[in-house]
């Protein structure tokens, strides 16, 4: 009886091998591909309609993974005979190329579930659209609706997902799989911030009231007479940093980009209302930008629409940089779906679309500086994803631009101790970090109140805490292995050793004012503190020693950041931030401001006039 048992037995396992074989001869194994948590807010409901079209967007392994990283690695390195030595679009698109092999192992796959590419598609990353009944059969996945408690948004997602095992060698990632975008803003219009402001420098009738607009150059104590850390104006921070007396050199061939997701809106009209006040001689010149749309974004000029972030990223740079050329970048979400309870809104992945179009820009047409006033939590973002979006922000280092992006606004992590928990089931508690900050290839920008001295921003004046901290996803850079060391055994020690990563790539790198700037949104002034503000700031002043650079005939800075901190950290050229800590998760102090290198304000706030003069010597 055994022995026949066991014969049946192996018998129905071979026929059904051999059946498999046929149908399917080189898919056949399921590799776990990815598995994620549920982010907090999240709440799984059925889905309605299993022909609901969800798009999947298959990331293609680099034939090479790692030369993006390692070729970076010379052209940003100050001691290498590459130094600043960009890469073509051609040369950078080479070698983000997948292999011949992958490309065609994956398009059999799709094809043998007669999953069609999109148009959209690229030689990186290939795009279907499928129903989800199809989507779930392809990655052996539990595709469901899922809601975000507060927002009500809603997601078709996956906690996992399974490739063969032939095919999953080939693949990064698939989009549309498992990252719930929680992307937010880095800024607030917030409790004690007002709104509806009076424009400054205006008497009553809304005229410009010439006594005020002479207010350069005097200072008392290191403060310019232009400031007030109240109300922030334009004119404050050009004076308060140096950069109001110089004028741009090569205003056309220079150029800064400012990312826009989540429907941001800038206005033209917002921004003239904004340089009438503060930057008059910019109005006077046209100031204006460039609006860009990506996949799909409309540009809705009517003044209800405009939004604060875009206001704020916008007139900060504009009122900054001008006359160069600054350019808008609005990401919109892919394709739209039907509003009913359980349709899904938006499956944007927005980081991926914005450097897939950057990327594929020509030389001239490519921004030499890109402000990201966004973030993610990092744990909530595909270690995956992460890696491949960080990959491309490094790619985009290649092609000499230097990416910004906010820290956040909250400190070590979220407004409460209960948020401040792991997202892999046994909520542990951890201090947040904030991605893409966290990608080394990132220069990450912190935010300052007051003048004299400058503090990490508070809670209780800008309604915000300027955030840093430390990856779990991405080892600590060897550009920065020194500071963080001496950081760590000088003023951390043990302290919340248990609620971050030592060893991880340690943010922000840099600071900058971001506190309660006077911004115009919708035709009014408001009051508007965040890392969103210091980011656009500082980005803004490197391109200004960019167009000094370029006017020069010499290459733009790109990756900036071993630049940082072989050279320029510590060496004068910034204002060291020594007052206040990264309060955040409840009651927790955080990591303090510190002499030198800190997880709060990096190396501290900009001197233009010391930096410019660095790195014309570069
Ligand atoms: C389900 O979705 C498909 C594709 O969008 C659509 O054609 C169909 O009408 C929908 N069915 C129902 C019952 O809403
Ligand atoms: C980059 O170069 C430094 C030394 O210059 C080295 O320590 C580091 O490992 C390199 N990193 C990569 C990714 O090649
Ligand atoms: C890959 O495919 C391209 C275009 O089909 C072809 O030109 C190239 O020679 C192929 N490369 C290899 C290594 O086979
Ligand atoms: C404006 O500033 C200039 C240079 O600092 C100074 O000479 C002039 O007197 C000032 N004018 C007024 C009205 O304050
Ligand atoms: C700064 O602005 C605040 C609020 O608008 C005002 O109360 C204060 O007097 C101003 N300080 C100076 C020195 O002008
Ligand atoms: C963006 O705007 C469109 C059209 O007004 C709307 O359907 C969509 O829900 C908005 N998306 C977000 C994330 O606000
Ligand atoms: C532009 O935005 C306004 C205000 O949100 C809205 O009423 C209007 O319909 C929008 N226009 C278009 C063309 O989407």
């Amino acid at each position: 009886m055994l022995d026949i048992n066991r014969i049946s037995f192996w018998a129905v396992l071979i026929a059904a091998f051999a059946l498999t074989a046929q149908a399917s001869p080189s898919f056949m194994y399921d590799v776990l591909k990815e598995r994620v948590g549920v982010p907090q807010g999240w709440v799984r409901r059925s889905i309605s309609n299993e022909s609901e079209i969800i798009p999947l967007r298959i990331a293609l392994k680099q034939a090479n993974p790692g030369t993006i990283e390692s070729t970076l690695n010379q052209t940003s390195d100050p001691d290498s005979k590459n130094y600043l030595k960009h890469l073509s679009k051609t040369d950078v698109l080479q070698l983000l190329k997948p292999s011949n092999r992958s490309a065609k192992v994956v398009r059999d796959w799709l094809e043998s579930h007669d999953a069609h590419l999109s148009r959209r598609s690229s030689a990186h990353s290939l795009l279907v659209e499928v129903p989800v009944h199809k989507a779930r059969r392809m990655l052996n996945a539990d595709f469901s609706v899922f809601e975000h408690r507060d927002t009500s948004e809603k997601v078709v997602r996956t906690t996992e997902y399974h490739l063969p095992r032939d095919v999953a060698d080939h693949v990064d990632f698939i989009g549309g799989t498992t990252y719930f975008s929680t992307l937010h803003t880095m800024r607030r219009p917030a409790r004690t911030v007002e709104k509806d402001v009076q424009m400054p420098n205006t008497d009553q009738h809304g005229r410009i009231s010439k006594v005020n607009l002479n207010q350069s150059g005097a200072v008392q104590n290191g403060v310019p007479s232009s400031c007030n850390a109240s109300k922030v104006t334009n004119q404050c921070l050009r004076d308060f940093y140096g950069t109001a007396d110089y004028k741009p050199k090569a205003a056309s061939k220079t150029h800064i980009g400012i990312a826009g997701f989540l429907n941001e809106t800038a206005n033209y009209q917002d921004l003239d209302l904004f340089l009438q006040s503060q930057r008059p001689d910019a109005l006077r010149g046209h100031a204006s930008f460039d609006y860009i749309s990506v996949n799909g974004a409309t540009n809705n000029q009517s003044l209800e629409a405009s939004t604060g972030e875009a206001a704020l990223d916008v007139q900060t740079a504009v009122g900054i940089t001008w006359p160069i050329r600054t350019s808008f970048y609005s990401v919109g979400g892919s394709p739209p779906f039907k509003k009913d309870e359980f349709t899904p809104t938006d499956t944007n992945e927005p980081y991926l679309q914005l450097l897939e179009h950057l990327l594929q820009l020509e030389d001239h047409q490519l921004p030499d500086v890109l402000s990201v006033s966004y973030g993610d939590d990092e744990q909530t973002v595909p270690e995956k994803y992460a890696r491949r979006v960080c990959t491309l922000f490094a790619a985009l280092g290649l092609r000499g631009v230097t990416v910004f992006d906010s820290s956040g606004d909250q400190g070590v992590g979220g407004d409460s101790k209960s948020e401040c928990v792991t997202n892999d089931g046994n909520n542990k508690p951890t201090f947040l970090a904030s991605f893409p900050s966290t990608c080394p290839y990132v220069t990450s920008v912190g935010a300052t109140q007051d003048f004299a001295p400058e503090r990490v921003t508070t809670k209780k004046f800008s309604d915000i805490v300027s955030g840093g901290g430390f990856s779990r996803y991405f080892n600590r850079p060897s550009y920065q292995d020194d500071v963080v060391t001496s950081y760590l055994t000088d003023y951390q020690g043990t302290q919340y050793h248990d609620l971050y990563n030592p060893l991880g790539r340690a943010y922000p790198d840099v600071a900058a004012q971001g506190s309660r700037f006077l911004i115009s949104v919708g035709g009014k002034f408001e009051l508007i503190s965040g890392t969103s503000a210091s980011t656009p700031l500082f980005a803004s002043i490197v391109s200004l020693l960019n167009d000094a650079r370029i006017a020069q005939n010499k290459a733009t800075l790109g990756f900036i950041n071993p630049l940082l901190y072989k050279r320029l950290g510590g060496s004068g050229a910034f204002n060291d931030i020594t007052h206040g800590s990264a309060e955040g998760c409840g009651d927790y102090k955080g990591f303090k401001a510190a002499q030198g290198w800190d997880p709060v304000t990096g190396f501290g706030t900009p001197k233009f006039k010391t930096l410019l003069n660095k790195v014309l010597d570069l």
